[in-house]
């Protein structure tokens, strides 16, 4: 598979950030038994990544704006082009020491995304996808899964913790789709659902309450291969509402119906 410069510059700051991920995830199997925990050491872990891959990237593109988010928005002077960071999707994990985390880039053009990065330190997997090339676990092309049947299809969604009270209507969507697929799935990163969902692994994602940086870079890797990504009204606002649903086209026509039917 040939990169392009923009890849391989995304490529470049994912890895960086995953190297300093790794080292305070270290850090973080240490805390577990420590009595104060390592919640405020991780608050600063994904800072510092996140610094990793703004000056990698301000330093190969001094142009482009930024949305992150940690940093929030940076604008540049390139109306164009804006990258989309998470420097670490999946912190509660991180926090418990679950090695399921990932570092998330896309990069968007007059408003679309057009290329996108997903790695996981911990298990070496580096997600990549450009428009019209196709997504890439490693050197390996990728398939969204064939399956057409609920019954047969692992569907992963998240639920929203705020404070104690879970969000209500995410569980009456729960209640309405577990009884009718194969499994539910919780990995606890939204990129990481999408990369897996890209990757054949799951058949189904549904999740609300997101931020744009949860969605874009997992959106265009879902697209390019071959599965339909939207809002769960089933239009393509998935990335400006902060909600998705993301399947094959069988499965996204199951899930949306039984996801509309709940109120
Ligand atoms: C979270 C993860 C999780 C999702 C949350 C997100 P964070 O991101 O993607 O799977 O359910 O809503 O906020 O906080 O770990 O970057
Ligand atoms: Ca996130
Ligand atoms: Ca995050």
């Amino acid at each position: 598979m040939a990169r392009s410069a923009l890849l391989n510059i995304m490529v470049q700051a994912a890895s960086k950030a995953g190297r300093s991920l790794i080292r305070d995830y270290g850090e973080v199997e240490n805390l577990q038994v420590s009595r104060k925990g390592p919640a405020d050491f991780v608050s600063n872990a994904d800072k510092r990544a996140e610094k990793i891959i703004f000056s990698e990237l301000k330093r190969a593109r001094p142009t482009y704006s930024f949305l992150m988010e940690e940093g929030g928005e940076i604008k540049g002077t390139d109306g164009q082009h804006r990258w989309i960071i998470d420097p670490l999707d999946g912190t509660t994990n991180f926090l418990h020491a679950i090695p399921l985390f990932a570092v998330a880039i896309a990069l968007e053009r007059n408003g679309e995304i057009v290329a996108s990065v997903i790695y996981n330190p911990i298990m070496d997997e580096l997600y990549t996808a450009e428009k019209g090339a196709g997504a890439w676990l490693n050197n390996k092309r990728l398939r969204v899964a064939s399956r057409r049947k609920m019954a047969d299809a692992i569907i992963a969604t998240g639920i929203k913790v705020t404070g104690t009270s879970n969000d209500i209507l995410a569980l009456r969507q729960l209640a309405a789709i577990s009884p009718i697929c194969a499994g539910i799935r919780r990995t606890g990163s939204a990129s990481t659902d999408l990369a897996w969902l890209a990757a054949g692994r799951l058949d189904g994602y549904w999740e609300a309450k997101l931020g744009a940086w949860d969605i874009a870079p997992g959106s265009l890797l879902v697209k390019e291969a071959g599965g339909f990504i939207s809002d769960l009204s089933g239009t393509n606002r998935a990335i400006e509402k902060g909600e998705v649903l993301a399947a094959n086209e069988y499965i996204h026509a199951s899930l949306l119906k039984t996801l509309k039917s709940i109120t």
